[in-house]
């Protein structure tokens, strides 16, 4: 009989992305997906390292997998992800039920990690040879798609694990994203967002030389995709010419995530991030002048080794300042292997969660009056599905990747609409069909 698996995705969208590839290899290899983890033969968990919180969140995880495990010897069990990058050994012998580990550089062995699953392998090796493009996706959605275009990092922000776990940073060819993009469009697809842990860095390496925007121009020429986006891009990288795509490609959507992490040069050297406050600052304008209804979301750190109550303002005024459309924030979080271990002026506990809801609580009402502006515009939005438990309620995105909700019939979905904004919530907005 037919084995079936089951993949539990933690972490961020290049984590998604990765199970899409290790479902397409599973059914490459006789599996069908389950839809659910229990009865599953076989239970993927792709783990997430980037705070210590999602450290956690795993193991308690494993701990239940494998408790099952007792009662089904049969089934499965393994470990993919960040924290299998860099804890493999340690899952192996506190988890003995572990039947493979394997971090996402050698996502492309798990054929061959399956076929040898006996002798409970661990697949962590560094920059390894083979290719993720290579690999078969399985992914959910026709209208719109994921495409990494680039792998790892190079930067070493001090507090960040990804380099540690995702290895070097390395550039897909061009004429593979195309050709990909090319293929998904042909069937359908008509978003794309490019994925890499610093896009505007794209290309660094890579023989035919292109650059970035370049690349953004040449997946703006396939005719029968609508919109473009990318994540994520990194300030200093972010230059004067992928600025001027905004004002070019009317494909490449108004949105940016443009992570700041902190409003203040001080912490933002301790951080490594190379580039000041004001350097940002002039960024936004120039964003905004290019397209002026760009939408701003940005992730931010609070309680740095070392931030003061003065640092912190300046984090806060820049906040406010900037009106972000969204952000994401974050209590600074110890983690392994990272320069920033070895600062010891660490914020206490109690002040990172007032820190953390202080910038949250001010984002919430910055964000609707961010929304509220848009009551009686038209958005052109991309109907992704019901809203949960409401009948007769859709749910998309504006190009802004602002998420809108509206009564339409329900063969919208996967289509691009027009919708009258009528309502701006802290997080959502709320309108009409037109369209
Ligand atoms: N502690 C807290 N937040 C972190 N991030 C990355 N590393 C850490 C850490 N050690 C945040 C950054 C990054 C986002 C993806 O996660 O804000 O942009
Ligand atoms: Fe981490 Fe910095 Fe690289 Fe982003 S740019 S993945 S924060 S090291």
């Amino acid at each position: 009989m037919e084995k079936t698996f089951y993949i539990k995705t933690l972490g961020c969208q290049m984590n998604v992305h990765d199970s899409e590839k290790i479902a397409g290899i599973l059914e490459g290899q006789g599996y069908r997906a389950a839809a659910e983890q229990d009865g599953a033969d076989l239970v993927v968990i792709n783990t997430c390292s980037i705070r210590e919180k999602a450290d956690q969140k795993f193991f308690s995880e494993l701990g239940k997998i494998c408790r099952t495990k007792a009662e089904k010897p049969d089934l499965q069990v393994a470990v993919a992800g960040c924290i299998a990058q860099q804890q493999g050994r340690r899952i192996r012998s506190r988890f003995p039920q572990v039947d493979l580990v394997f971090g996402p550089q050698n996502i492309p062995r798990l054929p061959d990690l399956l076929r040898n699953a006996r002798g409970r392998p661990v697949a962590t090796d560094e920059n390894p040879d083979f290719h993720l493009e290579t690999v078969p996706t399985r992914r959910r959605e026709v209208f719109r798609a994921w495409v990494s275009i680039m792998y790892g990092c190079d930067n070493f922000c001090s507090y960040c694990i990804v380099p540690h776990t995702r290895g070097r940073e390395r550039s897909r060819p061009v004429v593979d994203i195309i050709s990909e993009i090319t293929g998904l469009a042909s069937n359908g697809c008509i978003e794309v967002t490019l994925l890499g842990q610093n896009v505007n860095s794209y290309g660094k390496g890579l023989m035919d030389g292109a650059a970035f925007p370049e690349l953004l121009e040449k997946v703006a020429q396939i005719e029968r995709l609508k919109r473009i986006r990318f994540v994520t891009s990194h300030p200093k990288d972010l230059s004067p010419e992928l600025i001027g795509s905004y004002q070019r490609l009317a494909k490449l959507c108004s949105h940016i995530h443009l992570p700041l992490q902190s409003g203040s040069d001080r912490i933002l050297e301790r951080m490594n991030r190379r580039y000041t406050v004001n350097q940002y600052r002039e960024k936004v304008g120039w964003l905004r002048a290019a397209r002026p209804d760009i939408a701003i979301t940005t992730d931010i750190i609070v309680g740095f080794p070392g931030e003061t109550q003065a640092d912190f303002d300046r984090t806060m005024a820049l906040v406010r300042e900037v009106g972000y459309d969204g952000i994401f924030a974050f209590k600074y979080s110890k983690r392994p292997h990272t320069q920033a271990v070895r600062f010891d002026d660490h914020v206490s506990e109690e002040e990172k969660a007032i820190r953390l809801d202080e910038v949250l609580s001010v984002q919430e009402d910055i964000g609707e009056i961010r929304n509220q502006a848009l009551v009686g515009s038209k958005q052109s939005v991309l109907v992704e599905g019901h809203v949960p438990n409401e009948t007769g309620w859709l749910s998309g995105r504006t190009s802004g990747n602002k998420i809108v909700h509206f009564e339409a019939p329900e063969d919208v979905i996967g289509n691009l609409v027009s919708v009258q904004i009528t309502e701006g919530y802290r997080f959502s907005l709320k309108g009409n069909l037109i369209s």
